[in-house]
């Protein structure tokens, strides 16, 4: 079911409230999300998983907002985290250190440090560099750290390049192929400040195909069991995030339809399993919010120009992204094509190239949909553009999670050595 919904008048709503009223109260850009949505979307995909023994980590980089990892913390998820930041603000969220993950190619001595300290649940390595650097971190502090092993089983997820993480030619895992990964995860059972947790892979994101995900999972079954035959332990196989969306926004994620595949390839092989989902749980349940400020007849087409910009959503210009963008309010029948683009003095500042759009006027509020994974949290002040502020609706109320900063703020977190 969806929170985000228009009511008999046509007019977009998140639950019972008008998201108009939200821009009036609040301005714009404004993301806006449904912690309801949230939450049933994180329940889902739980559910989905229901015949096996998981564990769920929300991946937190889909969107890092306090309030959303709070909410979540508060019906039990657990993080998949990639920096110390990021720990930080879970640990701050209310998530026990024992249900992070820590993943990510470049963990700091400082950072490894910290997650250690902390009594973090698992760290996923990377490399055999960071296993030595784990290694003698926790020996020095006298513990045993819980480790599992990234693996890279090359497949490709057919997905976007700059979010493809499965082949070998990526910086991503340590290659199952030559022995590479069995004989590093012997090596870690070896080692008396390492206690080897398991294996995990993740192929990417926005997988729209279920095959991938099959062919990765398979590997590294195939890859566990035989560590297995020889008499290590493989307690946990964390099969990481990637279920895409739709974004035309005909379908929920199809969290029914991967949850059957990871049964059918993993029951009653006696593994726990751990999750990373990140997109799936977050994208639907949030819009980004944007008024027109004018509208410029180009060569072929019109020019709506709206507050909101490539540094509020980069996904349109950085990955070629489609996001589904509609006025608030009924506005008619589409007129002709339109290039939806904000003030940023780039031409790659589009939130939608080619749309056939009804007629928009000065001062109409535009949404731009599945929002709410990859937008906020990639955020930048570029062109001195203080951050859109974001609120969230749950069980009818509103909650402001993040204020706008002002444009003094912004100075003030600067030095000026000549001023
Ligand atoms: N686990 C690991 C180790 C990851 O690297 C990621 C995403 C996830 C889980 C969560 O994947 P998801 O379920 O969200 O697909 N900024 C890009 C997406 C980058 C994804 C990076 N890693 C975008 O806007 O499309």
């Amino acid at each position: 079911m969806s929170y985000i919904h228009r009511n008999h008048a046509g007019e977009l709503m998140v639950s019972d409230i008008s998201v108009s009223a939200l821009a009036e109260e609040f301005g714009t850009p404004l993301y806006v999300y449904s912690g309801d949505g949230f939450v049933a979307h994180y329940r889902a995909f739980c559910a989905a998983l229901s015949a096996l023994d998981v564990a769920v980590h929300y991946a937190v980089k889909a969107n890092s907002s306090m309030g959303v990892l709070g909410l979540l913390a508060r019906h039990g998820a657990g993080a998949d985290i990639v920096s110390g930041g990021e720990m930080k603000k879970c640990l701050a969220a209310g998530i026990p250190a024992g249900r992070i993950i820590y993943s990510g190619v470049g963990k700091s001595d400082t950072e490894i440090r910290q997650a250690l300290t902390a009594g973090i649940g698992q760290i996923n390595a990377e490399s055999a560099a960071e296993i030595r650097h784990i290694s003698a971190i926790a020996a020095e502090m006298g513990i045993i750290a819980p480790v599992a092993l990234r693996v890279n089983v090359n497949v490709d997820p057919g997905s976007h390049a700059k979010i493809s993480t499965g082949q070998r030619s990526t910086k991503f895992g340590i290659p199952v192929a030559d022995g590479e990964a069995a004989s590093l995860y012997r090596q870690m059972a070896d080692d008396p400040a390492i206690r080897p947790t398991g294996l995990a892979v993740h192929i990417g994101s926005q997988l729209t195909n279920l095959a991938p995900f099959e062919k990765a999972y398979l590997e590294l079954l195939e890859l566990a069991d035989s560590l297995r035959s020889e008499g290590y332990d493989v307690p946990v196989l964390d099969l990481g995030g990637g279920l895409g969306i739709d974004y035309q926004g005909k379908s929920l994620p199809d969290f029914a339809a991967y949850g059957a595949l990871v049964t059918r390839i993993f029951s009653n092989r006696g593994y726990r399993l751990g999750f990373e989902p990140g997109r799936s749980i977050a994208a639907d349940n949030g819009l980004l919010l944007t008024r027109t400020h004018y509208i410029k007849q180009g060569e072929d087409k019109r020019f709506i120009i709206v507050d909101g910009a490539m540094n509020d959503l980069i996904r349109p210009t950085l990955y070629e992204a489609y996001h589904r963008i509609e006025p608030v309010t009924d506005k008619g029948v589409p007129c002709g094509m339109a290039d939806i683009v904000g003030p940023v003095c780039e031409t790659g500042d589009y939130l939608g190239q080619g749309r056939d759009m009804p007629d928009i006027g000065e001062g109409d509020l535009l949404a731009v949909f599945s929002a709410g994974a990859y937008g906020a949290v990639m955020m930048s002040t570029y062109n001195t553009r203080p951050e859109a502020a974001e609120v969230m609706i749950y069980e009818g109320k509103t909650h402001l999670l993040r204020r706008r900063r002002t444009v003094e703020e912004l100075i003030k977190a600067e030095e000026n050595p000549f001023g």
